[in-house]
């Protein structure tokens, strides 16, 4: 991470991007922040956008509360089972992700996105706010791929109209790839989508006549599930951390 010197030690950074790591705001709403007079540097107003702060000395306050940014971030990826909410409390009692993650270890872990409860497969999860909101904002478009099984017989034509943008109840969706797998009684097919909304896979094939059957995610971005077992958590590498950094335009 380029604000880690060589012994580990956080050197000097920009004061949006201390605002930004530390998880506050966008790098962006961190900037309107600080112009708006809300961020002090040890007592003291800044609104300058170039002024820089060493996390190791100087006190940052934003509307009064003090920002320290976390211990190096972490970054996980979890085969998530069938079952499970993605949420880290959930106030019926239900089994979450929390339960197979780190979180007393990690405080701050949160997951990337969510998967519904029935979907299986690839959930990232880290304590690093920025990241994790970019990876999500929509301006970055970061490809998830997922596994389909959907019921009864589908057709080329049939995708075709997810490949071209079919329309839902919330607006039409972007192009997405598919690739036919199988066709028959049920069919599978792998579709890539950009965008992230609320069971948009399911709804995107009930639109074309075929209900999911099971939904399984394999990638996110750069990183893949691979062999990764189902309720298995391990850290992401090095390099797709740079990856996932990169597709969102950090760096
Ligand atoms: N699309 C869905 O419909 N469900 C998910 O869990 C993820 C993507």
């Amino acid at each position: 991470m380029n604000a880690t010197s060589e012994s580990g030690r956080v050197v000097p950074m920009r004061l949006q991007k201390f605002l930004a790591r530390a998880g506050v705001a966008s790098r962006r709403g961190s900037e309107d922040l600080m112009t708006a007079g809300r961020v002090t540097v040890n007592g003291a107003v800044v609104t300058e956008l170039g002024a820089k702060v060493d996390p190791a000395v100087d006190e940052v306050r934003v509307d009064g509360m003090s920002v320290t940014l976390a211990d190096e971030p972490v970054y996980l990826a979890l085969n998530k089972p069938p079952g499970v909410v993605t949420t880290m409390d959930d106030p019926h009692g239900r089994p979450t992700v929390a339960g197979l993650v780190p979180t007393s270890e990690h405080p701050g872990l949160f997951p990337v996105g969510r998967l519904d409860q029935d979907t299986t497969g690839l959930l990232l999860f880290t304590t690093d706010g920025e990241l994790g909101h970019r990876l999500l904002h929509p301006r970055h478009k970061v490809p998830k791929t997922y596994q389909v099984t959907v019921d009864g017989r589908l057709t080329e034509p049939e995708l075709d109209r997810l490949r071209e943008g079919i329309q839902l109840d919330d607006g039409p969706t972007a192009p997405a790839k598919a690739v036919l797998v199988s066709a028959g009684p049920t069919s599978k097919a792998t579709i890539t989508i950009r965008e992230g909304r609320k069971r948009q896979v399911r709804r995107m094939f009930s639109a074309i006549g075929h209900p999911v059957l099971s939904l399984h995610r394999v990638s996110f971005g750069p990183v893949e599930i691979d062999a990764l077992e189902e309720g298995s958590v391990r850290p992401l590498t090095a390099e797709e951390v740079r990856d996932l950094r990169n597709a969102t335009g950090l760096d």
